[in-house]
């Protein structure tokens, strides 16, 4: 296993009229290979901000950050964004298709962007929506079709900002399973940011907990549960249940 991203003492300010505003404090973190990471924490303590920094949208004010032990300057390749909000982030004028082609078109020829199209679809269960409009689709397929937007760069990263945040509970659950399998099916790295405790322990193989602003990780969970995750039978474990009282605590600031 090799570390992908590495963070050292990262810290990141905005200045609003004229003041300092601290958003990011001291962060140190290594993302390794293949594995999900997920970072929890209550709206504002700066996980959208931690997570611009690692798709190189923000540079931090303090500390390093290196992606394969190059330091990160600008979007590094390979690294791919899935943003909250789906409905803004895919094209209406766009078939699921074009969508789903939009960051390699201009890369690859018209027959290795096909192929590389139909292969994210496969790999989202979406082959048959391919000619259909964003606006056709239900919350959770658009999403799917964001998602298979960014596997089509076939990146080693995945970065995602509470992607499932805004759908139905059953169409979370699905799509929580089709990230777990997608994860093993590419071999991508998942840097996962959520403020729904269950889903960090869920998906995650680390979970950081992070408080703020300004945002420091404040504790770390190594969340040693069995393969596959279950919905219902690994929520019920009692090691489950033990590590969403930890960091509900983590997260009020109580150890
Ligand atoms: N471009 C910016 N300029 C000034 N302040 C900013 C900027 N981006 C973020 N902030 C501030 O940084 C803090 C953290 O914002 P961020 O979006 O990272 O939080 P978050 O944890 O993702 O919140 P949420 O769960 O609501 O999405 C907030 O106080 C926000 O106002
Ligand atoms: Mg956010």
């Amino acid at each position: 296993m090799s570390a992908i991203f590495t963070l050292k003492n990262i810290g990141l300010e905005f200045i609003v009229d004229g003041k300092k505003r601290p958003v990011l404090d001291d962060i140190n973190l290594i993302i390794d290979d293949k594995k999900i990471y997920t970072i929890v924490g209550a709206s504002g303590c700066g996980k959208t901000s931690l997570l611009r920094i690692l798709g190189g949208l923000n540079s931090p004010s303090k500390g390093q950050i290196h992606y394969h032990n190059q330091p990160v300057t600008s979007p590094p390749v390979g690294v791919a964004f899935v943003f909250q909000d789906y409905s803004n982030s895919l094209l209406p004028w766009r078939t699921v298709e074009k969508n789903v082609a939009l960051g390699i078109e201009r890369d690859l020829s018209k027959k290795a962007c096909l192929e590389r199209v139909k292969e994210a679809l496969h790999l989202v269960k979406l082959s048959n929506c391919a000619k259909d409009y964003p606006w056709q689709l239900s919350g959770g397929m658009q999403q799917r079709v964001q998602i298979a937007r960014a596997l089509a760069t076939r990146p080693s990263v995945l970065l995602m900002d509470e992607p499932f945040a805004a759908l139905d509970a059953m169409t979370k659950a699905s799509l929580q399973d089709e990230l777990l399998r997608l994860r093993d099916e590419t071999g991508a790295s998942i840097v996962f940011i959520t403020h729904d405790i269950e889903e960090a322990i869920y998906l995650g193989d680390e979970v950081s907990v992070l408080i703020g602003p300004p945002g420091k990780i404040t504790s770390h969970f190594s969340i040693e549960l069995p393969f596959p995750r279950d919905q219902i039978k690994t929520r019920e474990l009692p090691a489950f249940l033990k590590f969403r009282s930890y960091i509900h605590h983590a997260i009020q600031g109580q150890s």
